[in-house]
């Protein structure tokens, strides 16, 4: 399969970029700059190279550089902000670092007639974000495109094989930026447009079959969906050798843990495995109040139920993991077996030797999980959940984690999320629930006087969860949801909504 290696420099939409390349179905992996040689590019055989932006200036002492025999290989390359300019430096031409060579956000471009910008208007609108720009070009490159301030907003050398441009067109908010990506995609590189999760779960229900025959599979299913997709991919490969531990700790949301056993009860009969385990959770957490804390007790204890079921299963050999793309990246780009410890609860068990893991998500990104969940017929609640802390409710019961408390934060929690949901999916904020705030306050139910509890509210947008923004939900989302909760449950006589964003806050509560 035709596939695009995306050097990374170091750049905020690095990520971004491979995602795009992805979505015109070519398929494209991420290396970090000091990784890519001639001879890894010539190995994988890459049909083109993208250059990522970055935070540094090529006139800087040390500043990341690429082999420049990589721009004389007969591959395609494009450079991408940093990427343009580190062509052109290399290149032999000059990038200025002077006070006025910057431009940041919308920005008019204007093209001239080059097939990186065929269907593309004369004029239209890009974003930039840079400090430095390319201002003289060696012999055998032209600039192709300007801005008011920018003479080179994109270069290119006179055989049309190495691209670069001062914008991105990874952002949405660049136009005509898919198009110039597919321009050098398809007419630049000659790329097949062949990436698409059909054929994925084909090709990997094929290779598991052939790789796990005869062995016995084990996973750990928390109803997220990286490890619902995996359930059901491995399902399909290796049938009945897979057993899936689902540890029920108690602290799901309501309805959660049978909306897990009903989907892959059907798929697994007796390999699914619900362990109730909630009394051992609550337990555990008596008396903590400490959020750390709390975290760690769950995450130890998961482990040890986990081993515990192992063992009961006569410890199967297989591991199998729903570690996805930008996990992978996330933990340093080891191209070896890499383990999500990340702060999920379960990470690997460390008594138990498994001879091997099993990670059929590891180059897929999280849209693209949720394509292959709906090709392998999961249910959309599943798909489109929303991100759920691995020690689940507990960090949104603030203090000590009581089964009462637990019943309110379910139930104000389900009609919030009832709420939202009444809006159009893409509409939604990408995480929304209740969180128990633990005070208490007056209030007057019927005639008289009362004094409940405060539930808060919080509905967050974001693209990455490194930061986010507060969501302004329409005001009768939340008054619907205000109202039904303070009338609904006789416990609560206050419901404020979470107007902070991340930072300084972070999205969960504790
Ligand atoms: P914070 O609260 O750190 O959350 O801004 C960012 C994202 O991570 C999720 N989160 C967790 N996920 N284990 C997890 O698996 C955890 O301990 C944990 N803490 C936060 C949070 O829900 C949000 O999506």
């Amino acid at each position: 399969m035709d596939t695009i290696l995306v050097m990374d420099f170091g750049g905020q939409y690095s990520r971004l970029v491979a995602r795009r390349v992805r979505e015109h179905h070519v398929y494209a992996v991420i290396e970090p700059y000091q990784k890519v040689t001639p001879e890894v590019v010539r190995r994988e055989r890459y049909k083109g190279i993208i250059f990522t932006g970055g935070p540094s200036s090529v006139n800087e002492e040390g500043a990341p550089s690429c082999d420049p025999e990589l721009l004389e290989m007969d591959i395609p390359v494009l450079g991408i902000c940093y990427g343009c300019q580190l062509i052109a430096k290399t290149k032999g031409g000059e990038v200025a670092s002077d006070s006025d060579a910057g431009e940041y956000g919308k920005t008019e471009l204007y093209t001239d007639s080059d097939l990186l910008f065929e269907g593309v208007p004369k004029s239209s609108v890009c974003w930039m974000s840079h400090h430095d720009r390319v201002s003289a070009l060696s012999n055998g490159y032209i600039a192709i495109a300007h801005t008011d301030r920018c003479p080179c907003a994109a270069i290119r050398d006179k055989e049309g094989k190495i691209y670069g441009v001062q914008f991105h067109p990874e952002v949405s908010h660049t136009e005509y930026g898919m198009k110039v990506l597919a321009n050098f995609l398809f007419e630049v590189c000659g790329c097949k447009a062949e990436w698409e999760m059909k054929g994925f779960v084909e090709r990997s229900v094929e290779r598991f079959r052939n790789e796990l025959e005869g062995k016995r599979v084990l996973l750990a299913l928390s109803g997220g969906v990286d490890s619902a997709v995996t359930a059901a991919l491995l399902q399909r490969s290796v049938g009945s050798n897979l057993s899936c531990v689902f540890v029920d700790h108690g602290l799901l949301r309501k309805g959660e843990g049978d909306l897990v056993e009903r989907t892959f009860r059907e798929r697994l009969g007796d390999g699914l495995v619900r362990v109730d385990a909630r009394e051992r959770f609550l337990n555990a957490l008596k008396g903590v109040t400490e959020p750390e804390k709390k975290r760690k007790i769950i995450g130890e204890l998961f482990i040890r139920i986990f081993e515990e079921e192992a063992k009961r299963l006569g410890t199967p050999e297989v591991l199998a993991q729903g570690t996805i793309y930008p996990d992978v990246i996330e933990s340093g780009q080891g191209n070896a077996a890499v383990i999500k410890s990340h702060h999920n609860v379960g990470g690997l068990p460390e008594n138990i030797q498994f001879s091997e893991i099993a990670e059929p998500l590891r180059d897929l990104f999280k849209d693209e999980v949720r394509e292959v969940g709906k090709e392998l017929g999961l249910p959309d609640e599943l798909i489109y959940r929303q991100p759920f802390p691995g020690p689940g409710l507990s960090v949104r019961v603030l203090g000590e984690v009581t089964e009462e408390k637990l019943h309110i934060l379910r139930e104000a929690d389900a009609i919030f999320r009832e709420e939202v949901d009444r809006l159009e999916r893409k509409e939604r904020p990408d995480q929304y629930f209740a969180v128990y705030t633990g005070a208490q306050s007056v209030g007057v139910k019927g005639d008289e006087r009362s004094y409940g509890y405060c539930i808060a509210l919080r509905a967050v947008s974001t693209e990455d969860f490194m930061t986010a923004q507060w969501t302004r939900l329409p005001l009768d989302v939340l008054e619907r949801a205000g109202a039904r909760i303070a009338n609904e449950l006789p416990e609560v006589t206050r419901v404020v909504y979470d107007i902070t964003s991340k930072p300084p806050a972070t999205v969960e509560w504790e």
